[in-house]
């Protein structure tokens, strides 16, 4: 049998006829860019993540940026990243001018701890940016603390964890912004490029408004140098469709996980992911084994049909678009094991039971000939 990573269209099926429903509402609509499908969404999402305003963007990666130019933050500016997350998080830093500081995350929770980011700050050091990996959320309101008396900004980036949430409190909504990506194999996935911005600083939110559309608010009167980032109304019509289903899709993501959690007990050398302590309510992005032999692993699995991805196998200090930093390998020591010994499986909210058995004895005949 063979079982594809990410089958996407999986979601589709299982909407039946609503997508389509939405998409011809809008193709007959004659409303295309910013109109109201894209206001009723950012209602429904600031709903969905408790917090006063949302701001839809063209993807994730301007999410993250056009908060930090709304902050004002630029050059010579220090921003602290996890040393283990996807590139964005960093080149949205590098896209103001500001420098990403890295470090190195807690190898269980795999996100960066309050204590190691309060170490790190420094008299440039304008923000942080907690993120939320795999799904897990990063204890922002320990970050939060840690920063009292510093002018620190913290902003969310929860591009991988909708609807996970800290002492009950979604995330989005923890700490000063919060940006969010609605890349299609996400949580919340449109069926195309989508971001968004939220906070409770409504005046921080109006300048996304401007930055997100040409600076204007007024049509052909501009106030500032904005750019053009916006989420079309095909997207958003799409993503309030999902958006009413990701509770259950949520539930049965975690579902998944579960019976990995269980089929994987006694898999020889293979590690599986450590749920965060109490507080801490993750909702699943991917599921991660870890392996010594892991290379050779993912090509026994592609060998008997069995789609594997790495997240991330270069961690951002390493990659060359990030030479001028001078960073080497064994700075961040946690962030390399993890790009070296980690392994996603197929996983999502429609895998079929039979397939998670497949790909488990797959795992365990790789496992067990690695032994
Ligand atoms: C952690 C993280 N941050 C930011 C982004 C950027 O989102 P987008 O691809 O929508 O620009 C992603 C998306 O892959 C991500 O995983």
């Amino acid at each position: 049998m063979i079982v594809p990573f990410l089958d996407l269209r999986r979601d589709v099926d299982y909407l039946g006829t609503e997508l389509l429903d939405a998409a011809e509402r809008v193709i007959r609509s004659g409303s295309y860019v910013l109109g109201q499908e894209g206001v009723l969404f950012e209602q429904e999402f600031a709903s969905f993540t408790r917090t006063e305003n949302c701001v839809t963007v063209g993807n994730g990666l301007h999410a993250l940026e056009l908060v930090l130019r709304s902050w004002g933050i630029g050059d010579g500016d220090e921003v602290l990243v996890p040393a283990n997350t996807f590139i964005a998080t960093w080149l949205a830093v590098s896209a103001c001018g500001a420098i990403p500081v890295p470090i190195d995350p807690d190898p269980r929770t795999l996100t960066i701890e309050a204590r190691d980011v309060a170490a790190r700050v420094t008299g440039d050091t304008a923000a942080a940016i907690p993120v939320h990996l795999f799904g897990v959320p990063s204890d922002v309101p320990a970050i939060r603390s840690s920063l009292e008396g510093r002018s620190v900004r913290i902003l969310e980036d929860a591009a991988q964890a909708h609807g996970a949430s800290v002492e009950g409190a979604p995330v989005g909504g923890l700490g000063d912004a919060a940006a969010f990506s609605f890349y299609p194999s996400k949580n919340l996935g449109a069926l195309g490029d989508g971001g968004a911005v939220t906070t409770n600083d409504s005046g921080m939110a109006e300048s996304v408004r401007l930055l997100r559309n040409y600076g204007s608010s007024i049509k052909y009167h501009h106030e500032i140098k904005g750019g053009n980032s916006r989420l079309d109304e095909l997207q958003a019509a799409l993503l309030r469709v999902k958006l009413s289903h990701v509770e259950e899709s949520t539930r049965l993501r975690a579902e998944c996980a579960r019976r990995y959690l269980e089929l994987l007990t006694d898999v020889p050398g293979v590690s599986v992911p450590v749920a965060p302590s109490g507080d801490r309510s993750q909702v699943w992005y991917v599921f991660n084994i870890r392996h010594e032999r892991r290379d050779e692993l993912q090509s026994m699995l592609a060998r008997e049909g069995i789609g594997t991805i790495i997240y991330y196998p270069e961690p951002p200090h390493l990659s060359p678009a990030y030479a001028e930093l001078g960073y080497a390998r064994g700075d961040f020591p946690v962030a390399e094991e993890f790009a070296d010994k980690s392994l996603a499986l197929p996983f999502g909210p429609h895998l079929r039971v039979d397939e998670q058995e497949t790909v488990v004895n797959s795992v365990r005949r790789a496992a067990l000939a690695l032994s």
